[in-house]
């Protein structure tokens, strides 16, 4: 039965397309973190929708289950196979084109194959800004951060994948092709069926194309670096820039002493420009259509009533676009260094920022008490709430064995706490294989439900992604 199936998609797709040997199918068969990997019957390279849909349509007449990829940097295992070598990967990366960008609507309709720094540098030379960032931008598809809802540095003022996201065209579990590219930023039509394939993550339809919206190029941006001393501080300065800033803050990103410590320890040239390696360094980008000299004063402004406040002991501006980079390559390395320390434990939470302290002091302590010299990799998007509350073995222990048994314990122990504050379990990377126990246990019977049901009636053969997110 595989050999017939395998002999038709090579119909569809052509021999080149279809990869099954060893050497070719590697790469796609294990995560970014090296944490999951599976084993496929072939990844399936398609180079347009219609090669989708009738991929689809060949594998669920004999009931294939099909794993989307995009750029495979997802953190939760998404975009793996199973290990029973009886799932196709489905490849979007061949779809890659950018069909059109409409100036006077300011929107780019893409192919779900698109990488994401590629298309921010394609907005930038049509004058546009296309807001989405993240670390992986670089290999990450477009595809892929919308069934991931993907968040990045530039939520506080843009939003999410989802807010970027305007209209979609979807292949579905029947291998059916929905066209919802309108790009209408009005439209009452029923069920919003744009917003149920976001964040979806390959379960529910695969995204072949998607219209983005665009916005205006600012003209300046100011980059500072700034230290705070605790928690209850730094959201007080958040709330001094929301009000003199307003629209004009686009990035505010927290980094501990000791995820920078890890940054030094690995990339020794990204030392911290701030003195005394202060608890918290606070990374804030403000971003203006008006002009350099409006937006340096308003920044130097904000800085000095900060001081006088107390709420700041240092601040450094950035003099120029490769200080700021620097800046910013400093954050963006803190998920490198610790990739090269070793296996780590993600918890991508998010808590209200008024019980952002209480939710960081109380699990700090509980963690420390139970796990003696544990190293906790705090940092990420405060701006948003959202907390990469990362976890590290003792010095000089095994994080394999560690993890081994220890990983459940310390979910266990991090996501009361956020349930306690009011939070998430998954603020922005989404739940895939890694939080499908949790997801159960926190999303609360009646949305967990709700969600089996709506599985169920997209795709009754589970055929799309099968125990990611949900394990029916
Ligand atoms: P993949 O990893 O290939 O897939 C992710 C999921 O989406 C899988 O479930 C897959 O089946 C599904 N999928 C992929 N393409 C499609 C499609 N076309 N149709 C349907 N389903 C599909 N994430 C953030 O949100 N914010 C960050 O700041 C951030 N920083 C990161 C930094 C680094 C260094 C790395 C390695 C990752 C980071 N991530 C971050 C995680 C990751 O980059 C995002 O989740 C990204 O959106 C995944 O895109 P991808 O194309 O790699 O998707
Ligand atoms: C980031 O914001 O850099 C990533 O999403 C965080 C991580 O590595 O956990
Ligand atoms: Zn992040």
């Amino acid at each position: 039965m595989s050999q017939q199936l395998l002999a038709e998609l090579e119909l569809i797709l052509g021999k080149s397309s279809v990869l099954t040997s060893e050497n070719e199918t590697a790469p796609y068969l294990t995560d970014w973190r090296k944490r999951y990997s599976g084993k496929a019957l072939a990844v399936l390279l398609p180079g347009n929708t219609e090669e989708v849909a009738a991929i689809v349509k060949a594998c669920a007449k004999v009931h294939i289950a099909i794993v989307p990829q995009g750029g495979n940097t997802g953190f939760c295992g998404g975009a793996t196979p199973d290990n029973s070598g009886q799932q196709v990967v489905l490849s979007l990366k061949r779809m890659n084109q950018i069909r059109a960008i409409d100036v006077s609507n300011q929107t780019i309709l893409l192919e779900a194959g698109c990488i994401l720094q590629v298309v921010q540098e394609q907005a930038v030379s049509e004058g546009f800004l296309f807001p989405l960032s993240l670390g992986a931008e670089g290999s990450c598809m477009i595809g892929g951060n919308l069934a991931t809802n993907a968040g990045g540095t530039n939520v506080l003022r843009y939003g999410n994948t989802r807010d970027l996201c305007l209209g979609l065209e979807v292949v579905t579990a029947q291998g059916e092709i929905w066209d919802g590219l309108k790009g209408l930023r009005k439209d009452n039509t029923g069920y919003d069926l744009r917003d149920l394939f976001i964040g979806s993550e390959g379960t529910l339809g695969i995204i072949t194309a998607a219209v983005m919206k665009l916005y205006p190029l600012p003209i300046s941006q100011w980059t500072t670096l700034v230290a705070t001393e605790d928690i209850p501080s730094t959201i007080t300065l958040l709330n001094l820039f929301q009000k003199r800033a307003t629209s004009l803050l686009t990035g505010f990103e927290m980094m501990t002493q000791e995820s920078l410590a890890l940054n030094e320890k690995h990339f020794p040239q990204m030392a911290n420009p701030l003195k005394n390696h202060p608890p918290f360094s606070i990374l804030i980008e403000l971003s203006d259509h008006e002009s350099e000299e409006h937006v340096r004063q308003l920044l130097e402004s904000i800085l000095e009533e900060a001081l006088e406040m107390g709420i700041i002991n240092d601040a450094v501006i950035a003099s120029n676009l490769s200080q700021a980079n620097a800046f910013w390559h400093m954050r963006e390395h803190i998920t490198l260094a610790q990739a090269a320390e070793g296996a780590n434990l993600k918890h991508d939470i998010t808590i209200p920022l008024s019980a952002l302290d209480r939710f960081i002091q109380t699990t700090d302590r509980l963690m420390q008490k139970q796990y003696p010299g544990i190293r906790i990799i705090n940092f990420g998007h405060l701006g948003d709430g959202n907390l990469h509350y990362n976890i590290a073995p003792p010095e000089g222990v095994d994080p394999i064995s560690f993890n081994a048994t220890n990983e459940k314990p310390i979910h266990e122990l991090i996501y009361a706490q956020v349930e306690s504050c009011g939070g998430s379990i998954s603020a922005e990377h989404g739940v895939g294989q890694l939080k499908l126990g949790e997801l159960r246990a926190h999303k609360g019977p009646v949305a967990h439900e709700l969600m089996k049901t709506l599985k169920r009636a997209l795709d009754p053969q589970n055929i799309l992604n099968p125990h990611k997110v949900l394990s029916i």
